[in-house]
Parts: C-alpha cells; structure tokens; sequence
C-alpha cells in the first residue's frame, strides 16, 4: 500500500484543487476576451465529460476533468482496459454489478458508467432535486437505464429503495472554505451545496465511508483533493477499508 502512496500526491501532501470552471469549455480552448462572468460551460449549457456531452445548468457542479479519472478506477476495478497500452486488474466485481452514485449531480459519473458497463445496474442519489432533473434529462439524451433517487448520502440504502451496492461512487463536496489558495470568485456561479463541507472539506465523505462500513459495502471510490488524501485513508482505515488505488483525485477502497 505504502508503494502506491509514494508514487501519488497524496504522500507530498501537494493540493491542487480541481479545475476553475471558468476554464472548462467545450472545446477549442476559452472564448476570446475577458473572462465572461458566467462559466462557459454554462453559457453553452453543455460540458464534455469521458467523450460524451451533458447538460448543464447552475443547478448541478460542471464536470471536471480530474474525475474523468474515477470511472477509469471503476472500469479497473471491473477488469476492463480503459486506456491503451495499460493491463487493468483482475476483476474484483461481479460480472454485474451494482453501482451506487452517491451526489450524482448532472449524472455524468452514473451515466458514463452504465454506458461503458452495460452489464452493470446503475444507481445515482443527489440530496438536490433540481440537481436530480438535469441527471434525468441527461440520462434521456443518453439512453442510460439509471434510477435516480433523492437521499442524504446513503439513508435510502435499505434493500427497499435502493439495494446494497457492490461499489460505491462518489465526488461529494469536500472544498475547505478557509484554503487560502481559493479562488472563491471562480467558483461563485456553481451551487455550494455542490462545493463545500465542513470539518476542513470532509465531513460528507467521512459520514460516507461510516455508512458504507455499517452496511459491509466492499468497494469506494471517492474523490478528494490530493492535499486531503492521506486523512480520508486514515478514516477508511480506521473504517476496515484498505486503500486499494489512486490516481490524481482519486483513491479506491476494498473492504477487508
Ligand atoms: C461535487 S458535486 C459532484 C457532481 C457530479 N457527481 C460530478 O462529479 O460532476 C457534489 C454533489 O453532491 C450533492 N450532495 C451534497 N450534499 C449531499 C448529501 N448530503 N447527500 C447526497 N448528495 C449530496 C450535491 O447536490 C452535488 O450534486
């Protein structure tokens, strides 16, 4: 474990935070001219996320880049190549298995996965309702069989509603208020439920991994900024999740 620790950020402790939005556009690079004050991607009301285009309205987080990198660890996880070149592991999920979303947003991470994973069944939860129709309508530009359901974290999760999941996803909120590197400006047109947590950017996903260790779920995938890393797998170690992988924002937990 310690060896894929030294190879990552989190071992430096460097922080990154992830992409301005106003840097994000379709393609091309930004639109000539001053910054404008509303986010490209919002301006064209579309973002591109793992070769495929969303809707996006103020509504819902624009997706980023850095967690293009989560499905690439669930794909992983799955046994299936995802970048050239690169011998994915031995398959640690069920031919089928059950995915949970968990802060879905514009659905672009469920989505995706149920695309690239037909054999899976795709579950996604946001706590926003407006942030759940953008994932619907996104779901209907796409043909993905997603179920879509309002929840705080994992409170539907009862074999009722919502079965237990064999992996669980997750880019929750998890952006520190007090950075001093925040630039709060850039960030101002995206929802801050989308964005911010408290007990230093963490307490969604520590609530997260608690939750998902009373109900024994097997695997987590999770983004946090690198500078946050080696806290969130001190908790999920304390929560019998091992670290499993990482890459960029990314770190991936088995149950043990
Ligand atoms: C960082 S955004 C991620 C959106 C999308 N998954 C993506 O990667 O672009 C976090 C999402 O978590 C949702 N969220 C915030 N608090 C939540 C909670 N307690 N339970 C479930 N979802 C929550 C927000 O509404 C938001 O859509």
């Amino acid at each position: 474990m310690n060896a894929v620790l030294q190879n990552s950020q989190a071992e430096s402790g460097s922080c990154r935070t992830f992409s301005s939005p106003t840097s994000l556009t379709l393609s091309g690079g930004p639109p000539p001219g001053p910054s404008p004050a509303l986010p490209h991607a919002y301006q064209q009301g579309i973002q591109d996320f793992y070769g495929r285009d969303f809707i996006i309205t103020q509504d819902v987080l624009i997706p980023r880049p850095e967690t293009e990198q989560l499905i690439d660890a669930v794909l992983n996880l799955a046994g299936k190549p995802y970048l050239p070149g690169v011998k994915p592991s031995k398959r640690q999920l069920p031919k089928s298995p059950i995915i949970l979303d968990v802060g879905t947003g514009s659905g672009c991470i469920a989505i995706t996965l149920a695309k690239e994973l037909p054999e899976a069944t795709v579950y996604a939860t946001d706590i926003s309702k407006p942030a759940l129709k953008i994932a619907q309508k996104n779901a209907a530009k796409h043909n993905a069989p997603i179920v879509l359901i309002i929840s705080h974290l994992l409170e539907k999760v009862n074999n009722v509603d919502l079965p237990i999941p064999d992996v669980i996803v997750a880019n929750l909120p998890y952006v520190d208020e007090t950075w001093d590197w925040l630039d709060k400006a850039a960030l101002a047109k995206e929802p801050s439920i989308a964005l911010y947590a408290p007990d230093h950017g963490l307490r969604l996903i520590k609530q997260l991994i608690s939750q998902a260790a009373a109900l024994h779920i097997k695997y987590l995938v999770l983004e946090s900024d690198p500078c946050q890393h080696n806290k969130v797998i001190k908790y999920a170690e304390s929560h019998q999740y091992q670290l499993f992988d990482v890459r960029g924002f990314i770190t991936t937990y088995k149950l043990i």
